[in-house]
């Protein structure tokens, strides 16, 4: 097991910058997630960290070693690809074994390795099928025994779970996290799915065109965001960002804008809603509107306890007192950064 260390990455396609001076910190036996949009470099830093992509500027750190010239094989990092890249004329054996085959390892100990890690897995009945014989969550845990086999040091995850339905998708995430966790490898996990980033990371970094946004656990990202990228990547509704004469930004997530009489805490801020839409999901209900006297590019949004609020009390078209706690409100400047109150 290992730490994984990035100074200053950078990587220049002609005139593409596709990472753009990423710095991370990943402590041994940390899960971090990478979280970003399409398009902002998370699977080119992955590959530079395993070394098929090699950086334009930036020092790579494994173990306490600069390891930026040492060819991907020597580096001791399992990279797990979104397609899973499995073989599929090849038996789950055979492809789990791959690895191993290509470097000079015994047939019994590449027995014993493959037995080991389909065990791990739960995996260890299919050894004899061939890919297009299993479900999409059984490829899934082939293509992650593969990457085990080897036992790296620091294991690399590039979207793993995005061919999976949304069920399985849940159960997976399990699964990944709990054997993460039995075995305590450092693990980069790249998603462009918040939930998945929320549920499954210890630390979070939000990278936006090719630049970490923040770092922090899910809790620091969702309550503190660094500014109005992340505070509006992160949540679903995502937080509501209102300005007022041109100012700074006002920012508060859609559970805490409530009916007034809603909040007892008496430190609060009243807005005056306009009601447009509602849509009620089981759990909660989620109202669409503008306030008063402020703009926004998006919709007002409100996710209210339908418990506690009847479906004739929010009408449409119609006028309502809401407010949102002071503590609640975060500040940002004029130029999206965060600011504490002044
Ligand atoms: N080999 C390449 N040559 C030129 N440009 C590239 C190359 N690989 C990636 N890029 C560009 O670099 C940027 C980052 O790509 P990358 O694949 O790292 O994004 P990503 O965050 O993984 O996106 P996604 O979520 O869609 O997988 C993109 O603009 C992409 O077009
Ligand atoms: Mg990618």
């Amino acid at each position: 097991m290992a730490a994984v260390l990035t100074r200053n990455i950078v990587k220049t396609f002609a005139d593409v910058a596709a990472v753009n001076g990423i710095s991370l910190n990943v402590p041994d036996g940390e899960f971090m997630v990478l979280l970003g949009p399409s398009g902002c470099g998370k699977t080119t830093f992955l590959r530079i960290i395993c070394g098929l992509e090699q950086q334009t500027s930036g020092d790579l750190l494994i173990g306490g070693n600069v390891v930026n010239d040492i060819p991907p094989r020597a580096r001791g990092v399992a990279m797990m690809f979104q397609s899973y890249g499995l073989y599929p004329h090849y038996t789950v054996r055979n492809n789990i074994a791959f690895p191993l085959r290509t470097q000079r390892v015994s047939r019994d100990e590449i027995k014993k390795k493959v037995e080991w890690a389909s065990q791990l897995l739960g995996i260890d009945h299919l050894l004899d099928r061939r890919p297009r014989q299993l479900s999409g969550g059984e490829r899934q845990r082939v293509a992650l025994a593969r990457a085990l086999v080897r036992e790296p040091t620091a294991l690399l995850l590039d979207e793993p779970l995005s061919n999976l339905d949304a069920k399985l998708r849940t159960s997976a995430r399990q699964e990944i996290k709990n054997f993460q966790q039995r075995v305590h490898l450092t693990t980069i996990h790249v998603t462009h799915d918040q939930v998945e980033a929320m549920g499954m990371g210890d630390r979070i970094a939000v990278i936006d065109h090719g630049r970490v946004r923040q770092v922090g656990t899910p809790t620091e990202i969702y309550q503190n965001p660094a500014d109005l990228f992340v505070a509006t990547f992160v949540g679903a509704p995502p937080m509501n960002i209102v300005t007022r004469n041109g100012g700074g930004y006002l920012g508060f997530r859609p559970e805490n804008l409530l009916p007034r009489r809603m909040i007892e805490d008496d430190a609060a801020t009243e807005f005056s809603f306009r009601v447009d839409r509602s849509e009620y999901l089981g759990s909660e209900r989620i109202v669409y509107g503008v306030i008063d006297g402020y703009e926004s590019k998006q919709p007002i949004t409100a996710k209210l306890p339908p418990a506690h609020v009847a479906e004739d009390s929010i009408r449409p078209g119609e006028w309502h007192e809401f407010a949102v706690k002071n503590s609640a409100l975060r500040h940002f400047d004029s130029s999206g950064r965060h600011r504490t109150r002044n």
